[in-house]
Parts: structure tokens; sequence; C-alpha cells
């Protein structure tokens, strides 16, 4: 253990954690303490332990079909794609309005934009489509968009965006952040998504220049039973947690009457240090988040979905979910201020030497950015062991209109 630091202190979290050792001492202090009621205080499964690879649904492969042919509705109160069971392949696009685009060539742009959307995603053509037959297999296609505070400059309309405050563990990257317009694509297939990303490209492009594109995957449909959490590239369960009630955390229902039914979005972009990682044993990596690498269980649960009791102590008095884990400094007591998260991994390939450049395309759905995200992330800069493996390189907040009806366009109520 390090010189001047005593165990106790480990225990208690009150030590400041600088490295990566420093959180395998604490983990192993705390495996060693044991806990105080009768639950393994720490994983020690085997990545072949029964559930180790199937997440908390089983594996229950056989029972998973991934149909082509499935549609997710286009019309509706809320656009689609937010509260939509996350579809296996994404990509993020951010566009910048070309100067000198006013209002109505915003309005002209979603119309557009909206057309391409509803089309594609019910497995019909866009107009014009120079590829009719890619657009056969929607496979669960959804097309969500988002505004950013230069549309809303651009449209001439108060911009209920505020900047982030900025956080100590970023190192925000341009290329990854800001943008005036969001177009989210999802669908289980990716081909569909390379389609429809192409045919939305060619309808902004007179309006609008491409600022970034981030893709993203999750475990595809057939490699899962439904409803079982993905894993990230971390190995972990992620997406456990998340709120039942997403009238009250997700859509707006007072402000301005255009933005009812719909949420805002944050996107950041964040990449884990996957070679460092490695170096952290599993209890080391199960104290971090405060669950097991197996099950998701809490530390203190046998199961994903049991509740984590943060008040439980270990053999020595100090608590089983560490005071600087992950699900403690994350969590949200109120569950209608919970964030919805519906996060992508990234993985864009190895340098000469081999070393990865992955991550979470970490999205954020909330009613209220300042009451929900920004008090998380606050909390986590502030002391979240897993900062030792991830760094936020990226960052954009967008509102996300509500849905339109069959004869409307996105946006149709503001502009
Ligand atoms: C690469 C970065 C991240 C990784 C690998 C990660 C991983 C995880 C994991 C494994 C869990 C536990 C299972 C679950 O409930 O999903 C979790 C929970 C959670 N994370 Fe993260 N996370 C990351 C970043 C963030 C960020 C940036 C935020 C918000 C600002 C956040 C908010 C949450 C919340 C709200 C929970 C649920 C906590 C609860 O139990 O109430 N995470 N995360």
């Amino acid at each position: 253990m390090a010189a001047g630091i005593s165990r106790r202190r480990l225990l208690a979290g009150g030590a400041a954690v600088t490295g990566g050792a420093a959180v395998t001492a604490l983990a192993a202090a705390a495996r060693d303490a044991g806990p105080a009621g009768g639950v393994p205080a720490t994983g020690r499964s085997a990545p072949d332990a029964p559930g180790a690879s199937g997440g908390s649904a089983g594996s229950g492969v056989n029972a998973a079909t991934v149909s082509a042919s499935a549609v997710e509705p286009f019309d509706g109160v809320h656009q689609a794609g937010i509260a939509t069971t996350p579809q296996a392949h994404a990509v993020f696009v951010g566009f910048d309005l070309r100067p000198g685009t006013g209002r109505e060539a915003v309005v002209r742009l979603m119309q557009l934009l909206t057309d391409d959307a509803r089309r594609l995603t019910q497995g019909r053509p866009a107009l014009a489509d120079t590829e009719p037959e890619l657009a056969t297999a929607p496979a669960r296609l959804t097309v969500t968009f988002g505004f950013g505070p230069g549309l809303f400059a651009a449209a001439k309309v108060p911009s209920p965006l505020a900047p982030l405050p900025s956080f100590t563990t970023d190192e925000l990257d341009e290329r990854w952040s800001g943008g005036d317009l969001l177009v989210q694509i999802c669908a289980d297939d990716p081909i569909t998504v390379a389609h429809a990303l192409r045919m939305i490209v060619k309808d902004a492009r007179s309006f609008t220049r491409v600022r970034w594109t981030q893709r993203g995957f999750r475990r595809s449909a057939h490699a899962q039973a439904p409803g079982t959490t993905q894993r990230n590239l971390m190995g972990q369960l992620d997406g456990t947690v998340n709120p039942a009630d997403l009238d009250r955390a997700v859509w707006i229902s007072d402000g301005p009457a255009w933005l009812r039914g719909g949420t805002t979005l944050v996107l950041r972009r964040i990449r884990m240090n996957l070679e460092s990682w490695d170096a952290a044993d599993r209890v080391a990596r199960e104290f971090t988040i405060g669950r097991r690498l197996d099950t998701g269980a809490p530390l203190t649960g046998r199961a994903e979905h049991d509740e984590p009791d943060f008040a439980r102590l270990n053999r020595l008095g100090f608590p089983v979910i560490s005071e600087y884990a992950h699900i403690r400094r994350a969590r949200t007591e109120d569950p209608g201020l919970r964030i919805l998260r519906r996060p992508y991994n990234y993985d864009e390939g190895l340098t000469a030497d081999g070393t990865s450049d992955s991550g979470l395309i970490f999205a954020s759905y909330q009613a209220d950015i300042g009451r929900q995200f920004v008090p998380v992330q606050r909390r986590l800069a502030e002391g979240d062991l897993l900062n030792e493996w991830v760094t936020t390189v990226g960052s954009a907040v967008f509102a996300v209109p509500p849905g339109c009806a069959a004869d409307g366009w996105i946006g149709d109520r503001m502009l």
C-alpha cells in the first residue's frame, strides 16, 4: 500500500485517489475486510462463471430474432430513438449551418430531412433515392433530430439551452464538440444506417457542413436475449439503472409550448484507457463501479436489479460500496430526476503499437439538463474512481423537439 495512506483511510475513501494502483489497493483492502452482511463484498467470479457472458437475462441467444423488416413508428408525440429499445448500430452526426442560413432555410431543411426520415424508417426509399433497394430493410431504423444553440440563433428563436459548465475531468476536443443540428440514426443493421446517413447528408448538404460524425455499436440483436443489458468495452453491464417514468424524467412538460413532448440530449464522447484498465484486477474493477462484472449485481446484492445497499458496512465498519464508486457518485435518489442513458460503444481502430481508440458515446436524455445531468456529472468529476480510466473528449447539447403528426415535420411547432 502506498506510503502514508493508512488502510483505514483507504477503506473510508478519505485518501486522495491518485492512480490505478491506489484503486487496486483500496479494492484489495475492502476485499480483505469482507462484508458484514453475508454477501461477497467483491466479485471473485471468473469470466466463465454462470451468466458471465450473457448478462442479466442469461444467454437466451436462441430466443432472439432480428427482423430486417421491423419498423419503428416515425410520427407521434415524441420522436423515436429515445424511448426506443436501443438498436445495435448508431451514427450521430453534428452539422453546422452554412453562413447565411436563416429561418426559412432551416424550415426547408427540416421539411426535407423529416420527409427522408419518415420514408426511410418505414422501409420506403427517400425521394430521389439513388440506392432504393437499400431502403427495404429498415431494421428498426430511427432518425432523431436535435437543435443546437446555433440553430436557435439562425431561426431567431430564444434558445432553451445553456452551455454546460466545464468539468475538471474534461479534455474536450473541438473535433467532437458542439454543432447546430444533430441527427441520430440508429438501426439493427449497419447498411441501413449507412444508407440513411447518406440520404440525410445529401439533402442537408446545401444548408450545412458536417462538423463531426460518431459511429457506435452495441451487441447485435441476435447475440443476446431481448431485455438484456448491453456490455460496454470495459466489460461492464451498462444501462441497468434508468428512469422508469419517462414522463417525469425525460419528456418536457413545461416551458415553451413547442418543446413540450420533447427532451434534451447531452452527448459526451468518453475515451476509455483500455491499456491501463488491463492492469486493474477484477476486484479493483468491481470496486470502481460498485457492481460485479459477471451479473452486474451491486456489491451488496446478488442479482443485477437488486437495490444497492449504500449503508452496508464491511467487518471493519467501512462501506461495501465505496464512497467513490461510480454508482454511488452517479446515483440520483429521486427516480423522477434520473437521466436516461442510451450509450453506444465506439472503437475506431488501433495505433501502430496496437493501442485502441475506444470508449463510449454517452447519450443522456433528460427533461432538464441543469437539474438532472449537471449535478451527476459534477459529482463524478469531483470524485469517481472510474475517472482514472476515462476522459471526456467531446461534448454537445441539443434540444430535441417533440415528434410530429403524419402531415407535419420535426420542429414545425417552433419554426
Ligand atoms: C466511459 C464512461 C462510463 C462508463 C464506462 C460507465 C459505466 C457505468 C456502469 C457499469 C454503471 C452500472 C450499471 C448501470 O446502472 O448502468 C453505470 C451507472 C451509471 N452511470 Fe455510468 N459510466 C460512464 C459514464 C457516465 C457518465 C458521464 C454519467 C453521467 C454524467 C454516468 C451516469 C451513470 C448513472 C446515472 C448510473 C446509474 C447509477 C445508479 O445506480 O443510480 N455514467 N455507469
